[in-house]
Parts: C-alpha cells; sequence; structure tokens
C-alpha cells in the first residue's frame, strides 16, 4: 500500500488538480521568485552578460542540484523567461534511446533551453550523446548496421542546457563537467516561506491572518512545494469548517488533524527516528538497516527524509552511519503524546 506523505517534496503527479495550482503559483520572473538570492544574483549576471553580447553566445549550461521542491523546476522557467528564449521540458527517464535524444537536439532551435528534469537517471548510452552536444552542438550518429553503418557528425543549434538532480553525487564525472555554472538550492529561511505562502493566498484569493501564515512557515520543512501543498488543504478546512477565512486557530487544527507537528515532520519521519533510537540508542545505524526497520527504499529515505531531519538538527550523518541527536531525542519526547 502506498500511503500518501502530505509533505513528500516531490510533485503530486497523479493529482491533476494539485498540478493545476501547482503550475498557477509557479514564478515566472526573478522578482517573483522569492529567495535563493546567491542563485538568483549568479544567473542575472551571466544572463545579462549574454544578453549584452548579443552576439548569438547562449548562457553556459546549468546544473541546479537539491531536495526535491525547492524550485528546481520553476527556476529553469524562469531563466528561460528571462533570456527570452523558448523553453523543451524533459527528464531522464523520459529519454529511453539515443535517438530519442537526437531527435529532441536537432529539433532545437539556436539560444533555446532544454530542461532535463532528473538528470542523473538518463541512460548510460544517451548520456554519451550529450557530451559532444553540449559540449561542442554536435551530434554524433550512426547510421545503418552491421558493415554499412557509418558515423556522421551533426552540427546543432546553440542551445542551453539546465539539467535538475536531487543527488550530484549520481552524475557521471564527465557529465558534470560540462555545467558552467553549477548549483545547488538552499533550504529556505522562514521569512521567505511566509512570503511565498502570502503570494499564494494572493494568487488563490484567501485570506490568511499574519499569525496563521507563521504557522503555516514553520510546519513547512522550509519548502515551497510542501507550503503550498499544507497551505491549500487548511484552505479547504477553513471553507468547510468556517468562513473560508485562515486564522491561527484553523490553521492549527486542520495541521493537527494532519499530525503534522510543529518541525514539520509527520508519522513517518517520528515513526523513523523513534526506530532508530529504540533500537540503537546512540549508536549509529546505516542506511540499509533504517530501510529495513521503516519498509522504505533507501532512496526514499536519503531523498525524502534525511535531507530536512539534517537540516533541522534531529538527524545527523557519521562515517558509521545515521544517528538520532539530542534535539531529536527530544523532539521525540514532547511529540510523544500530542503533534
Ligand atoms: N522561489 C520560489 N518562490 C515562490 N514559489 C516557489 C519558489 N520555488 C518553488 N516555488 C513553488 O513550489 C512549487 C515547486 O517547485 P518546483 O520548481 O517544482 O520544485 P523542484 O523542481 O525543485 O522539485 C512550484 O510550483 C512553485 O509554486
Ligand atoms: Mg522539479
Amino acid at each position: 500500500m502506498v500511503i500518501e506523505r502530505l509533505v513528500e517534496p516531490t510533485a503530486a503527479r497523479d493529482d491533476p488538480e494539485e498540478e493545476k495550482i501547482e503550475i498557477s503559483l509557479r514564478p515566472v520572473t526573478f522578482d517573483e521568485y522569492i529567495g535563493q538570492e546567491h542563485l538568483k544574483n549568479n544567473l542575472k549576471l551571466a544572463i545579462s552578460a549574454v544578453k549584452k553580447r548579443a552576439d548569438g553566445s547562449t548562457l553556459d549550461h546549468v546544473l541546479l542540484y537539491g531536495p526535491p521542491g525547492l524550485g528546481k523546476t520553476t527556476m529553469a522557467g524562469v531563466i528561460a523567461h528571462e533570456l527570452g528564449a523558448s523553453l523543451r521540458v524533459t527528464s531522464g527517464p523520459a529519454i529511453e534511446r539515443a535517438g530519442d535524444l537526437a531527435s529532441i537536439l536537432t529539433n532545437l532551435k539556436d539560444g533555446d533551453v532544454l530542461f532535463i528534469d532528473e538528470i542523473h537517471r538518463l541512460r548510460r548510452a544517451v548520456e554519451e550523446i550529450l557530451y559532444s552536444a553540449m559540449e561542442d552542438y554536435k551530434l554524433d550518429i550512426v547510421i545503418g548496421k552491421g558493415p554499412a553503418a557509418r558515423s556522421v557528425r551533426l552540427d546543432l543549434p546553440h542551445f542551453t542546457v539546465i539539467g535538475a538532480t536531487t543527488r550530484t553525487g549520481s552524475l557521471a564525472g564527465p557529465l558534470r563537467d560540462r555545467f558552467g555554472i553549477i548549483h545547488r538550492l538552499e533550504y529556505y529561511k522562514e521569512p521567505e516561506i511566509e512570503q511565498i505562502i502570502e503570494r499564494t493566498a494572493g494568487i488563490l484569493k484567501t485570506e490568511i491572518k499574519p499569525e496563521a501564515t507563521e504557522l503555516l512557515a514553520k510546519r513547512s520543512r522550509l519548502t515551497p512545494r510542501i507550503a503550498n501543498r499544507l497551505f491549500k488543504r487548511v484552505r479547504d478546512f477553513a471553507d468547510v469548517n468556517g468562513d473560508g477565512i485562515i486564522d491561527k486557530v484553523t490553521a492549527e487544527k486542520s495541521l493537527d488533524l494532519m499530525e503534522i507537528d510543529y518541525l514539520g515532520l509527520d508519522p513517518a519521519d517520528r515513526n523513523m527516528l523513534k526506530l532508530m533510537y529504540d533500537n540503537y540508542g546512540d549508536r549509529p545505524v546505516g542506511l540499509a538497516t533504517i530501510a529495513a526497520l521503516t519498509g522504505d527504499e533507501t532512496t526514499t529515505i536519503e531523498d525524502f527524509y534525511e535531507p530536512y531531519l539534517m537540516q533541522v538538527g534531529l538527524l545527523m550523518r557519521t562515517p558509521k552511519g545515521r544517528v538520532v541527536t539530542e534535539k531529536g531525542k527530544k523532539h521525540l519526547q514532547n511529540t510523544k503524546n500530542k503533534v
């Protein structure tokens, strides 16, 4: 059984309603994109340099990495918009054969932006085509089979790849090296999440009181996608149980109902910490063991549970394994009977 986790920062691809709202909330310009100032400043500079040169040169390939829900896809759209370029969107797993990539590449135009989501999941054969395409805008393809096969080199338009990945570790070195701009997206600061919630409330024409915004921001795992998702749930709750205005009491009640605690942890997070602590105390636990304890995949633990639990200091990574910190133990105590 798959249990839907509200705080899971991945996009709910099977929920068309959520997807529609997510698209409507997506910032389009640098000004609308809240936070990530360091990244924005670097990109603004690079983009204005490209525009100033006006000699047909393109923006360096950009690699964005970091936990899901922090705005990588959104940023790819912003970059294309600010460049005045068209955006073509694909993903590592979607490009099955080298030929699929070849057809995407040959259909691009000069200056286009090609966004490759989950770029770490590209197949090896596809990745190799991408190397020379990114490096010198050439496409090496083999035509025919057997002794009659010959290799041809095609010129490609000058395009920019924006790659997104949750894990740079699993990106092949040669691929990584072809990106001129590599940037990690950071967790947002609480006031930035508050701004994002206010922006969302504005777009969805919902009134939210400042104390409620603050409360929601605290429980959003410093992640815009989760902030928006919780906002939507709280708004539904306010519509059904009140006058549609989100105040502190409404927000608190609905978040408690979802069992999301004051640090944004849901029952699955607390369960993982508890299993680790009950079974291993202060001793480090290996990833595979944690996965066996919770019944999750190791990648789920690495991509979804861990980054935020480490960010807020409840979990620590040591060479020998993961350890529940003092703060983690306290949090378990504090949330024992209530969220
Ligand atoms: N900086 C931001 N400012 C405002 N909203 C944002 C920002 N970053 C992300 N969002 C919101 O969060 C949602 C998820 O962002 P997305 O770019 O899909 O994340 P990622 O690709 O990193 O998983 C977007 O639909 C957008 O509404
Ligand atoms: Mg994305």
